[in-house]
This record gives structure tokens, sequence and C-alpha cells, in this order.
């Protein structure tokens, strides 16, 4: 665990690449833990007015990048609440940083072949609009996996259902909460 900011959990948030089910499990873990689900993408298409698709063709990739940053720089403030990330967002100078101020970091993952699986019949995501997405499943996860590892605990969503999934991710979630035991007797 790096970084020097005091560390106060009080939201959890779900990184990884896209079709790992993070807005899936998401929204289960909020409901299992009484806390607002936020969609980074979601939050962003609502402020912006227009689709995540058009952001990256109308005012380009970087300005949806800087919309993420503002975003996260906002989430500082904010409590009980399971936040699903874009899958670029930890790759963002500072995200990963900010998020771990506030934020459990839990980053779903899974093989290339469970992504495709998921997404190859979607078409709202701007980044696998290429010739052969595939390759992009493959490449962009492992230039991004620097960042991904970063978080605190990791889950491979690509070999069980969302509600396993959900129910691992509310485990950890309990277990960084709770406070560490010192033991009988050490007053
Ligand atoms: C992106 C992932 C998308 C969305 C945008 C860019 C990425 O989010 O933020 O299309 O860079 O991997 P999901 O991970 O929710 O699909």
């Amino acid at each position: 665990m790096s970084g020097s900011s005091p560390r106060h959990i009080e939201n959890l948030a779900l990184v990884g690449f896209m079709g790992t089910g993070k807005s899936s499990v998401g929204r289960v873990v909020a409901q299992m833990l009484h806390y607002q689900f936020m969609d980074t993408d979601e939050l962003l298409e609502a402020r912006a007015g227009k689709s995540i698709a058009r952001i990256f063709a109308e005012e380009g990739e970087p300005a949806f990048r800087e919309m993420e940053r503002a975003l996260v720089s906002e989430m500082t403030e904010w409590k009980r609440r399971v936040i699903a990330t874009g899958g670029g967002l930890p790759a963002g100078p500072s995200n990963l940083t900010s998020l771990r101020t506030h934020a459990l970091l839990v980053c779903l993952w899974a093989s290339p072949e469970a992504i495709w699986q998921r997404v190859q019949n979607q078409t709202h995501r701007p980044l696998l609009q290429d010739p052969d997405p595939l390759n992009q499943i493959r490449t962009l996860p492992e230039q991004r996996a620097p960042f991904y590892r970063q978080a605190d605990v990791l889950i491979n969503s690509g070999i069980r259902s969302v509600r396993e999934v959900a129910q691992q991710v509310v485990h950890q979630f309990h277990l960084a909460c709770t406070p560490v035991s010192r033991g009988e007797g050490s007053h």
C-alpha cells in the first residue's frame, strides 16, 4: 500500500477493464451494503448531455479523461457509496491516489476471452470500435495492469456469477473496515 494521505475507507470503488462486470456487481454490492450506487460513465454522460461515444467523437479522449479526473477529485467528499469506475480511469495520473484516500479499491478482472463473450454484441464503447477489438481487449488491460494491480483486492469475475462476485466484494469490504483486534490483555 502506498501514498502518504491518511486513509478513511468511507466508500468502495470498483476498478478494472471494460466488461468485467463493475456496474452489474456494483449495483448488487450497493444493495447489500445499503450504499448509494454511482457509475462514473453514467455521471459523465449526464453532465455532458451526451453518450461516452459522442464525447470521444466530438471532444476527444483527452477531454473525457479530464472530465474523469475532475469527477474523481469531487469523490473525496462522498460517503457510503459504491463507485463503478470507467475502465481507463485508474490510468489517469493521481486518480488512484485520490480514490485510495477514501475508498477500498477492488479490481475485477477476467480473461480476454471472457471479456469478449460479454462485450462482443455491444457497440457503446468507443475504444472497442476498432477493426480488431479482440486485440484491444488483449493489449489494453496489459498496458493498464500496473494501475489495476494497485487495487487492494483483485477478484476474477470471469468465472463467477454477479452475485458470487458481489458477495466476495462485500466480504472483503467488511474485512477492510473491521478494526484489527489487538488480542486479549493488550491494553
Ligand atoms: C473506457 C471504458 C469505458 C468508458 C470509456 C473508456 C476505457 O467504461 O469509460 O468507453 O478506457 O477502458 P467501462 O469500463 O464501464 O466500459
